[in-house]
């Protein structure tokens, strides 16, 4: 892999991905125990990997353990937003795995809720107060998942080299969301969430391949979990708009962590009306030919490691 980021084109999403490269690696999912992130966990256990789950609910999770093979799935009591939990889940990954590695690491945790800043109280004589609750969730403890996955991916990376061995691949994959790219009115918090985790991604896609790290996005359309109240069910019913499959997530998740040359992409996981196998390189990260900000975004890359090494 390249020692940074250049931009040649989408990645061919149509092709069946090599399983075997995902064998045996020790995989953090956040938010394993429901929905897109227990599928996950099932996938990358079904694939050969080791899964470490840190969740609110480790009841949830330690029965999705319980229907997979055993010693595979381990779950750790974690509030993302809680940087000690945090810290707590990555050290119980690196005990529980076979190379004392972490592999891969899935931002996955996430909330959707009514939105406290859109909310009308211009009735009442004073605002609420609102909640941002989904900002520290997805946005904050996302962003804690990512410091701890940098931290470890680099230790390994110097342990490697210490030892005159060959760095190996490691990967980070941040779930995003269609409202990263789109317009959802109503839904200022969620959106600036996932617009901010896609900015963590292309900010960190230029500097991460000096330690042999990928970070790559997973941006879901629409998806029936828990996590859709049912309300917004039946809007999406009465408009015939289709799901996207959370199956097809798992397989964007395997196709990323399979491909050593993918860095930098963001995946839509979208119906599979639009795409063969319900996944496709999205392909909108890059300033192509002719955009007006190509230039300021070329002279900021020409600052090169000195802009990064500022901090
Ligand atoms: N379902 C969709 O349509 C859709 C679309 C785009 C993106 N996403 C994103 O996918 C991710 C997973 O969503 P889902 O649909 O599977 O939701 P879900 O509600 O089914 O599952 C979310 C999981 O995260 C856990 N969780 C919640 N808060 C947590 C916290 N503070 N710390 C640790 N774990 C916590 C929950 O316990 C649960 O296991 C989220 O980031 C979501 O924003 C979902």
């Amino acid at each position: 892999m390249a020692t940074h980021y250049a931009y040649s084109g989408p990645i061919d999403c149509t092709q069946e991905p090599n399983v075997n490269n995902v064998k045996d690696k020790m995989v953090i999912v956040t938010g394993g125990s429901h929905g897109i992130g227990a599928v996950y966990a099932r996938t990358l256990v079904q694939a050969g990997a080791y899964v470490m789950i840190g969740d609110l609910d480790t009841k949830s999770g330690e029965a999705l353990a319980g229907t997979l093979q055993e010693g595979r799935v381990f779950v750790s009591r974690c509030d993302v937003n809680s940087w000690d939990e945090q810290v707590k889940l990555f050290d119980e990954a690196i005990s529980r795995s076979p190379t004392g590695r972490v592999d891969a690491v899935v931002v996955n945790a996430g909330i959707a809720t009514t939105d406290g800043i859109f909310a009308d109280d211009s009735e009442q004589d004073y605002p609420t107060k609102p909640s941002v609750r989904i900002l520290d969730v997805n946005l904050i403890g996302g962003m804690y998942t990512i410091k701890l996955a940098l931290y470890h991916f680099r230790r390994q990376y110097r342990r490697d080299l210490a030892a005159g061995k060959e760095a190996s691949d490691t990967s980070l994959i941040i779930q995003s969301s269609m409202a990263g790219y789109l317009d959802m009115p109503g839904s200022l918090l969620y959106a600036a969430s996932k617009f901010g985790l896609r900015a963590a991604m292309a900010s960190l896609r230029h500097t991460t391949p000096q330690h042999r790290t990928r970070v790559n996005l997973i941006a879901p359309w629409f998806i029936n979990t828990g996590m859709i109240p049912e309300h917004f069910m039946d809007l999406i019913a009465s408009k015939g708009i289709a799901w996207a499959s959370v199956q097809d997530a798992a397989g964007a998740l395997i196709a990323i962590i399979a491909n050593p040359l993918v860095n930098g992409r963001s995946f839509a996981v979208v119906p599979r009306k639009w795409a063969p196998r319900g996944y496709l390189d999205i392909d909108q990260d890059d300033l192509k030919e002719g955009d007006r900000l190509g230039e300021w975004q070329g002279l900021l890359l020409s600052l090169g490691d000195e802009l990064a090494n500022l901090n």
